[in-house]
């Protein structure tokens, strides 16, 4: 069964169908737009996305970090350009959320913004980055350091695309779900995976909702990524964005412990959450505990100081100009593979 849940934004507001076939849904969510022509840019190959209902042209993409910067913003640009679409018909993404992200980025500026629908094809971009708006692009220097908000009109997540995802690409997508334990989704250990996603969506809504672009709530969504972009960086990659983040739930727990935020039972709760997901715990052997903070210091949240989001006694909220010594000591403790 598909399940709807609406992200309210006023009149920019638009629906979330989550389920098997949700992408069937893909002519009407076009007809809604009054689009009277179509670009495809999918990831999954042909056959991926249904006819959407008006004359489109199908490009294909690739999903990837290495493809999400602004000359792939260009050339997807050019590609509307060529298909004489307007800001009146309607781009439509098919692929993961660095495919949602790119695509999203090229339809908020093509003509200064053109209708952009996505069917996200991994678990990471259904449970989280096809939904509320956020689209960006890398630069040499770091990741999504350009962008811009851009609400989809519609975001279908068909779960039939997760049957063939590789086990890797779905522990990455599991990161982000077991992340919202911590912000308010409650537990969802012992539901079925579209219920996970459903719940995960329904969180996110309702921060976007109050907080679309930011400023305050929706950094809780955040929870575990402050140390999870650091050991992304510090790993160069090779654990994959949703691997870093559950150790970074791992370690947020422990610190909100270490600051008294929580007390121990909450803070095991954590590596609980974590390791039922079947996600990684512990802290790579070989990184060190100085380079780690150094890299914390850069994250988009920390202008002043270290900043977390952690738990604590009115739930999770970002603390900013955390004391240096109790993130050393706390990364100190944690535990590392191979000990
Ligand atoms: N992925 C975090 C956000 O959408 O704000």
């Amino acid at each position: 069964m598909t399940r709807v849940i609406d992200v309210e934004l006023g009149e920019r507001s638009y629906a979330v169908h989550i389920g098997p076939g949700a992408r069937t849904r893909l002519p009407a969510a076009v007809a809604a737009t009054g689009a009277r022509r179509a670009v495809v840019v999918t990831a999954r190959g042909p056959g991926s996305v249904p006819d959407p209902g008006v004359p489109t042209r199908v490009v294909t993409a690739v999903d990837g970090e290495v493809n999400k910067n602004l000359t792939g913003v260009e050339a997807l640009c050019r590609t509307f350009a060529e298909s004489g679409l307007t800001r009146d018909d309607v781009v439509i993404s098919c692929g993961g959320g660095t495919t949602t992200d790119l695509v999203g980025l090229a339809a908020a500026l093509y003509h200064r913004g053109t209708p952009v629908i996505h069917l996200p094809t991994s678990l990471l971009a259904q449970v989280d980055a096809s939904i509320g708006g956020k689209t960006g692009v890398n630069l040499p220097t770091g990741k999504n350091l350009v962008g811009t908000y851009w609400q989809p009109r519609a975001v279908l997540c068909d779960t039939d695309y997760l049957d063939t995802l590789p086990a890797r690409e779905r522990l990455n997508g599991y990161g982000e779900i077991a992340r919202c334990h911590f912000i308010g989704a409650g537990d969802l250990r012992e539901l079925p995976l579209h219920e996970q996603i459903a719940a995960s969506v329904a969180r996110k809504a309702e921060i976007v909702a109050a907080d679309e672009r930011d400023t305050g709530l929706r950094h809780i969504l955040n929870y575990g990524h402050t140390l999870g972009h650091a050991l992304e960086r510090a790993t160069d990659f090779a654990l994959r964005h949703g691997e870093a983040v559950a150790i970074g739930t791992v370690f947020a727990g422990r610190l909100a412990g270490a600051l008294g935020r929580i007390g121990p039972d909450r803070a095991a709760e954590h590596s609980a959450v974590v390791e039922h997901y079947g996600l990684p715990t512990r802290l790579p052997a070989e990184t060190n505990a100085r380079h780690l903070v150094d890299l914390m210091r850069r994250d988009k949240k920390a202008t002043r100081g270290l900043a977390f989001v952690l738990d604590g006694p009115f739930g999770a909220e970002l603390v900013r100009d955390v004391d240096e010594a109790t993130v050393l000591d706390t990364l100190a403790a944690m535990p590392r593979v191979g000990r």
